[in-house]
């Protein structure tokens, strides 16, 4: 577990996904400021460095550069698109600039495989997103791979182990990408396979009874992902020692409470609290209209809620969190990385300062898909384990307008019938997301011979990768007119149902 590869992030857009190549490997890797001193990467135990791609040119007055003293740690170096420049610069090669970018495929030939192509065609199809490049080899070096634009499109200095590519291995549109990594982290860097779930949930087991001791945890329990494998793991390592609180907002799918009780009180025999509190969410919510609004009121009173049922526990030395390692990294803001851009708000309304509470967060090494893989293994269902997100307002975002109990139980019935729908043939595990909203315009149907004046139910599914962007799904005909009639037919105060065909942008995935 302590074999880590370092990647130094110089502001790309492909930091985090070089991070989950190599951890994709089992290899424990993980994302540092490019700044980090060399000490503190001897000190982590550090047995490669990857220099990431990133924006800027070395000739920037403000160009990110690393402590140069990484170059005499003794361990591998391998320089990525803005990392190979960076070798070039900082180690006396020669780096020209450039006023526009290449970007897009070439093609790399191979002149010597060495450790880093061992095993790979001679000619491979690589992804280029570069601006400036490298014209003279610093002293040491040799050109081991060229492609159409640059002569020094892969170098290596074989006496040190340094290695830089212009391309980028990480990313799908690289040809057998994953394979200079493999080569470079167990065949120049001496990897172990030690990264697994396994060995994973092993060590945080023991972590977390080490931190805790005997004292008691307390976790809020929403029913996602993160929250319940956090529940999961931590039961698993100090059982008793954990109460989950769940509360019920009144804006809660149907049957989201019934399930989670089911799973986790009865099934994994956790100490569950849960909280209903749904008359007061709803009271507060009374003529409120405005979506903003709507979404304060909700993070608001859920603060107050859970503050107060922590007080009617009793006394707990820890708050748990589902905090992930994306919302850990120091993000680097240069150009428009848009890693730079998210912020997650992962304490609960500063409650660990007021409660005098110790924040647990057993999932912060870890990548969501590495969160599924734990969840999977401690035994959740696929249901929990990859289930849709699901905003943190719940259903009080989707009933447009002025939220009330009524409109909020036909949004209920129609949405558990898309879900059933949806689940039943596949598509619920293919798209991002799934869910109806309740549009407050009334419009005219028939049903027998009487005029139904009624509700409007809008259908939204969406495919993304990462909620930033996202395109309209394209369900099949047949589909849509089972869920459509079933919805109409079968809950009350609907006489009609639409298709939202908007993409992200310029739309957002929720309505509201
Ligand atoms: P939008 O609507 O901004 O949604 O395209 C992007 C993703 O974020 C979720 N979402 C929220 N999640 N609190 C949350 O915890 C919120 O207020 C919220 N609003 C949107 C949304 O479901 C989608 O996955």
């Amino acid at each position: 577990m302590n074999q880590i590869v370092a990647v130094l992030d110089f502001g790309s857009q492909y930091t985090q996904i070089i991070a989950r190549r190599i951890r994709e490997c089992q290899v424990h890797s993980k994302i540092y400021h490019f700044s980090t001193p060399a000490e503190t990467l001897r000190a982590e135990g550090v047995i490669g460095i990857i220099l990431s791609g990133g924006p800027s040119s070395v000739f920037a007055k403000d160009a990110p550069i690393p402590d140069k003293a990484i170059f005499d740690l003794g361990v591998p170096v391998l320089g990525i698109c803005y990392g190979i420049q960076l070798m070039g610069h900082l180690l006396g090669g020669k780096v020209s600039k450039s006023s526009h970018r290449e970007y897009g495929h070439g093609t790399l030939r191979v002149k010597s495989a060495g450790r880093l192509f061992a095993g790979l065609p001679r000619t491979l199809k690589v992804w280029n997103s570069h601006g400036d490049r490298l014209i003279a080899l610093p002293p040491g070096f040799k050109a081991i791979g060229t492609t159409e634009n640059s002569e020094y499109a892969a170098i290596e200095d074989r006496a040190r182990s340094f290695f830089g590519i212009q391309f980028h291995p990480e990313v799908f549109h690289t040809e057998r990408g994953i394979d200079i990594y493999k080569n470079f982290l167990f065949g120049v860097c001496g990897a172990k396979h030690s990264w697994t779930m396994r060995s994973f949930i092993d060590h945080a087991i023991a972590d977390i009874r080490k931190t805790v001791g005997k004292g008691r945890v307390i976790l809020g329990l929403s029913g996602g992902v993160d929250s319940s494998v956090a529940a999961a793991l931590i039961h698993r390592a100090i059982g008793k020692q954990l109460t989950c609180v769940f509360v019920d907002n009144g804006l809660l799918r149907k049957g989201e409470r019934e399930y989670v009780t089911e799973l986790y009180a009865k099934h994994f025999h956790i100490d569950l609290r849960v909280v209903d509190a749904s008359r007061l969410f709803l009271k507060r919510l009374k003529g409120v209209s405005e979506p903003e609004q709507k979404r304060k009121i909700i993070g608001r009173t859920f603060v107050e809620v859970f503050e107060k049922s922590l007080k009617s526990i009793g006394h707990a030395e820890f708050l748990a969190q589902g905090t992930l390692y994306p919302d850990v990294i120091e993000s680097v803001a240069i150009g428009n990385n848009p890693a730079a851009l998210i912020k997650t708000h992962h304490n609960v309304g500063g409650l660990p300062e007021r409660m005098k509470l110790k924040l647990l967060e057993p999932l912060r090494e870890l990548f969501k898909d590495e969160v599924r893989e734990v969840g999977a293994k401690l035994g959740l269902p696929k249901e929990v384990v990859w289930r849709q997100p699901f905003p943190g307002p719940g259903l009080g975002v989707r009933v447009l307008g002025e939220i009330s109990r009524d409109k909020l139980d036909i949004l209920r019935e129609a949405d558990a019938i898309l879900y059933q729908e949806m689940k039943d043939c596949g598509w619920y595990w293919k798209v991002w997301q799934s869910f109806c909203v309740f549009i407050p315009v009334k419009s005219v149907g028939v049903v027998g011979d009487e005029r139904n004046y009624a509700w409007v139910i809008g259908i939204r599914v969406v495919e993304s990768r990462d909620a930033m962007t996202a395109d309209w799904t394209r369900l099949p005909y047949d589909l849509l007119q089972k869920i459509s009639s079933r919805i109409t037919n079968e809950v009350r105060g609907v006489s009609r149902v639409v298709l939202d065909i908007s993409s992200k942008p310029p739309a957002t995935i929720e309505w509201e």
